[in-house]
């Protein structure tokens, strides 16, 4: 195989999604399993950005998520919809950015390190809350408009698999 790793820092933001895209677009052409796509998608945005840790907390019960497919150091495992960022994501079907952590009521902080954050939720193709993808940051103010729109184009493969 060729190149199989990509390190898009230094590149413009649109431009790096664009790039780790087409490379999961190519990894995981005719791929079906949503779990194995999940490990994918972490596993390029981690690597691709360098971002303290990037994965899933899937859907376990009505109100509630545990932990799937992650790149970055240890993230705990149940959180319930409505608590911390993933659990606010998952209750409002809305991507929530965060600038500083520190200034998020009820933030759930599994590294220390972590100081922004941004939750997409990830639908079905009925439009159920099946899991949110979770990206931490080491540094304030990481994520923008930018990162909330190619996310959220990223997850909708999970709303129209292949
Ligand atoms: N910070 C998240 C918890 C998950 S970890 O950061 C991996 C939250 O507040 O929901």
């Amino acid at each position: 195989m060729a190149e199989t790793q990509l390190d898009v820092r230094g590149i413009a933001k649109p431009d790096a999604y664009r790039a780790l895209k087409e490379q999961f677009d190519a990894v995981c052409e005719g791929v079906t399993d949503p779990v194995a796509v999940m490990a994918t998608m972490s596993c390029l945005l981690h690597f691709g950005f360098g971002h303290l840790w990037t994965g899933f907390y899937r859907r376990s019960g009505p109100a509630q998520l545990i932990v799937g497919p992650y790149q970055g150091t240890l993230g705990c495992m149940d959180i319930a919809f409505g608590r911390g960022v993933c659990g606010t994501a998952a209750q409002t079907r809305k991507t929530v950015i965060v600038p500083d952590v520190r200034l998020f009521p009820g933030h759930i902080a599994c590294d220390a390190r972590s100081l922004s954050e941004i939750v997409v939720p990830v639908l079905d193709v009925r439009g159920e809350v099946i899991a949110v993808l979770d990206i931490d940051s080491e540094r304030t103010n990481t994520f923008d408009e930018d990162d909330r729109r190619e996310l959220e184009r990223w997850v909708e493969w999970f709303a129209h698999p292949v």
